[in-house]
């Protein structure tokens, strides 16, 4: 019976790839995650008493504890999801974007590498360490500038987006160095259920829900691309099934948007589907406020390779998606309460206290 270890799992992305794993192949999963303020066991809960998910409350960093995990589990893959990934939390505070993002995975590649070294000759030929990384390694796009591939120079200016792009280049180097059988994915903003509500969308929707300002960092016109969460953990397993080892893959929606758009198509969803909202339009709530440092003015991915390469395309339209992940936060207004606890309720502060309005 094939195992797979997921790191990260108990977060937005690791979380949705969970389900959809084991709903697919039916396999059994080991779910590593420290469970820090984005990891909620709440997000597995559909999980709970399933012995295909295995869940240990630990640290990547921890070497010991995840060689013990390999020896004892055998997995045939990893999904290395496992990161601090917000970038004004890197901006208030790098250190742990240091600790968990470079040293983290510096360590799991180094206890991945001892345990793949031990295994016999057709299950290490079978093995795969996928590395679940940013396009934000690859800096920031003026209008007219082509969308990112996967040879863009590297160019991170968050220290999120430059603790993404060291382990990228340290997953490179035990590829090239050890021949540990890496692939790397880049992939561009998710949206969907279970994201924590401190990013764009979801923070949006929940305060429009309750009638709180929505927060437009500088002129709104930084532009993302869009990439539904069921989407990017669809490619996931298509670079798992049929990505060659050594290769990156960028994955992205081809949905790009400025922030405006989006808040803007957040409010209109919010309109039609809870009317009984403290404030209608919802549009009313924007407020612009003071910017990011370093805000990357855009981001655009090509996606063409693992298209051409691999077969896959996104299913989920930005209109259908955004459609998806408003209902989903309507109909589950107690996930939001409890994850809105005190650590969520003291970020805000941090976030937005200083944030004179502009
Ligand atoms: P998230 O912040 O929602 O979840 C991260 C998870 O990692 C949490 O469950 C957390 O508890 C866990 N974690 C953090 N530090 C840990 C540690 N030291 N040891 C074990 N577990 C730890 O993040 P996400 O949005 O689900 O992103 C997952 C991955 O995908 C990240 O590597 C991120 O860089 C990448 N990514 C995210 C996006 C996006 O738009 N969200 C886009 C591209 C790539
Ligand atoms: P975010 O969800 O933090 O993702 P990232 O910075 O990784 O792309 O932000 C998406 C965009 O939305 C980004 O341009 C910053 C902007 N933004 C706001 O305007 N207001 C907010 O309150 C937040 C959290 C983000």
């Amino acid at each position: 019976m094939s195992v797979m270890l997921v790191t990260g799992g108990a977060g937005f992305i690791g979380s949705n790839f969970i389900r959809s794993w084991i709903a697919e192949t039916g396999q059994a999963i080991v779910n590593l995650d420290k469970l820090t303020y984005a990891g909620n066991l709440e997000n597995l809960q559909g999980l709970r008493n399933d012995p295909r998910h295995n869940f240990v409350k630990g640290d990547i960093a921890d070497r010991e504890l995840v060689g013990k995990l390999l020896s004892r589990y055998q997995p045939d893959a990893i999904v290395h999801f496992a990161a601090e990934s917000h970038v004004d939390r890197s901006i208030l505070g790098p250190e742990d974007f240091i600790t968990t993002n470079i040293i983290g995975t510096f360590r799991m590649l180094e206890a991945t590498r001892a345990y793949w070294e031990s295994l016999a000759t057709d299950k290490k030929g079978k093995f795969r360490f996928l590395h679940v990384s940013t396009d934000e390694v690859y800096g920031s796009l003026e209008a007219e500038d082509e969308p990112f591939t996967e040879s863009t120079p590297y160019a991170p200016n968050s220290p999120y987006a430059a603790s993404k792009a060291a382990s990228d280049h340290l997953v490179r180097s035990y590829y090239s160095t050890y021949g540990l059988p890496t692939i790397t994915t880049n992939c561009s903003n998710n949206y969907g259920p279970y994201q924590f509500p401190e990013k764009l969308i979801p923070l949006v929707i929940v305060n429009a829900i309750k009638g709180k300002s929505l927060p437009i960092y500088g002129d709104g016109l930084n532009v993302r691309d869009w990439l539904y969460v069921a989407d990017h953990c669809s490619a996931i397993r298509t670079v798992l099934a049929r990505g060659r080892v050594g290769e990156t893959y960028n994955i992205g929606g081809d949905s790009e948007k400025n922030n405006l758009e989006v808040v803007h198509t957040v409010c209109a969803v919010l309109d039609e589907l809870h009317p009984d909202s403290p404030v209608i339009p919802h549009a009313k709530l924007i407020k612009f406020v003071k910017d990011r440092s370093g805000h990357d003015r855009r981001y655009a991915i090509d996606a063409s390779k693992v298209k051409r390469d691999l077969g896959w395309v996104p299913q989920q339209s930005f209109a259908d998606g955004i459609r998806e992940t408003v209902k989903w936060y309507l109909d589950h207004l107690d996930w939001v309460a409890q994850v809105q606890s005190g650590e969520y309720r003291k970020w805000i502060d941090i976030n937005y206290g200083g944030r004179q309005l502009i």
